[in-house]
C-alpha cells in the first residue's frame, strides 16, 4: 500500500486551541498508510516583501515542510468570520517570492471547530478562495465543520463521540484519494 505523509497547519497558536486538538484527533485516526505531522506556524515572523531576496531560516524550514509532504490539511478556528491573522500570515509566506508558491499544486483539505453552531463555515469559504489563488487542488467534500461541543476532544487526540471520529475517518479516506491522485500522476510523470 503507497506511504503519504500529510502535513496540518493549525490556524491558532492559542495553548489550549481546540484546532490543535481536532488535528491531534485527526492524526490518531489516520489510516495505517498515512502519517500526519505538525507544520508549525507560531514562530513566523510578519511576512514583508523586504524579505524575498533572503528569507529568515524559520520561514525556509517553513517552506521546505510544505514541499517535503503530499497534502496539507488546514485546521483553524474561524475568528470574525473569517481566518486568524496569524494563518493568513503563514499562507502569505508560503505564497512567495513570487513564482515559489509553496501551495501550488499541493492537495489540500480545510477542517475545523469552534462552538458555534455554523462552526468555521465562512472562514472555511475564505480559505478555499484563498488556496484557489494558489493553484491548490482543494477537497470539495465532506466539508469539515465541527461543533465543538464541551469534552469532544481531548488533549492526546481522543474523540468522545463515536459518530465525530467515523465523520473524521471518512473525512481522512476522502482526502488521502484526493492526495493519491495528485502523488500517482506525478510519479507516472517521473517514471516516463
Ligand atoms: C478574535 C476572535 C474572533 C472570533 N470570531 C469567531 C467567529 O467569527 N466565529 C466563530 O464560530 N467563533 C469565533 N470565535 C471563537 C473561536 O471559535 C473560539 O475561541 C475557538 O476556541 C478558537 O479556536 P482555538 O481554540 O483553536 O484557538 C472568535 C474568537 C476570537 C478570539
Amino acid at each position: 500500500m503507497t506511504q503519504y505523509t500529510i502535513g496540518y497547519i493549525v490556524g491558532s497558536i492559542s495553548s489550549t486551541s481546540l484546532n490543535r486538538k481536532l488535528a491531534k484527533a485527526l492524526a490518531a485516526l489516520a489510516p495505517e498508510n498515512v502519517e500526519l505531522h505538525e507544520i508549525p506556524i507560531k514562530d513566523l515572523p510578519f511576512y514583508s516583501p523586504d524579505h524575498d531576496a533572503d528569507y529568515p531560516q524559520v520561514a525556509r524550514e517553513f517552506k521546505q515542510a510544505i514541499a517535503d509532504v503530499d497534502g496539507v490539511i488546514i485546521v483553524t478556528p474561524e475568528y470574525s468570520r473569517s481566518i486568524p491573522g496569524v494563518l493568513k500570515n503563514a499562507l502569505d509566506w508560503a505564497a512567495r517570492p513570487y513564482g515559489q508558491a509553496s501551495l501550488d499544486g499541493k492537495p489540500t483539505a480545510v477542517i475545523g471547530t469552534s462552538g458555534g453552531p455554523i462552526s468555521t463555515a465562512a472562514a472555511q469559504q475564505h480559505l478555499k478562495a484563498i488556496l484557489s489563488h494558489y493553484n491548490a487542488p482543494t477537497l470539495g467534500q465532506p466539508e469539515g465543520y465541527i461543533q465543538a461541543l464541551p469534552g469532544l476532544f481531548g488533549d492526546n487526540g481522543e474523540v468522545t463521540n463515536e459518530g465525530t471520529a467515523a465523520f473524521l475517518r471518512a473525512y481522512l479516506d476522502a482526502f488521502v484519494a484526493l492526495v493519491g491522485r495528485y502523488v500517482d500522476v506525478k510519479d507516472a510523470s517521473v517514471a516516463a
